[in-house]
């Protein structure tokens, strides 16, 4: 299904211990996620990813939709190793939401 912005909005609480998006956002736990979609994979300054992100990243290339909605439901999996990011969204359409909520953070 199509995520939803708004109901993204109530899911990202889950990531707010560890991330920070909008004005001012500033890497926490987790990097900033300002620009996450279509930005490159590990890509951004001073903040120390793990191996495993830094290895998958040439094969990333630009966060898209569909590689984000793989990234949550597992990063290790994803990355094909350990990832700093010990947190699995399961739920398919709050995955949805969190990424469309996230997109609307690109133009800013
Ligand atoms: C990395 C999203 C929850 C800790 C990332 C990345 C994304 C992301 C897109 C990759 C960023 C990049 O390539 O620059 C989310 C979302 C969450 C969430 C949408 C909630 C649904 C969490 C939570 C934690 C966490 C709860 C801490 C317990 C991290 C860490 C990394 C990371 C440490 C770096 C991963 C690595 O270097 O392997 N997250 N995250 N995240 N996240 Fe999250």
């Amino acid at each position: 299904a199509e995520g939803d912005a708004a109901a993204g909005e109530s899911v990202f609480r889950k990531c707010q211990a560890c991330h920070a998006v909008g004005e001012g956002a500033r890497n926490k736990v987790g990097p900033q996620l300002n620009g996450v979609v279509g930005r490159e994979a590990a890509s951004v300054e001073g903040y120390r990813y793990s191996k495993a992100a830094m290895e998958k990243a040439p094969e990333t290339g630009a966060w898209t939709t569909e590689g984000l909605m793989v990234y949550l439901e597992d990063p290790s999996a994803y990355l094909g190793g350990r990832s700093k990011m010990a947190f699995k969204l399961r739920d398919e359409q709050e995955r949805a939401d969190v990424i469309a909520y996230l997109a609307t953070f690109n133009a800013d």
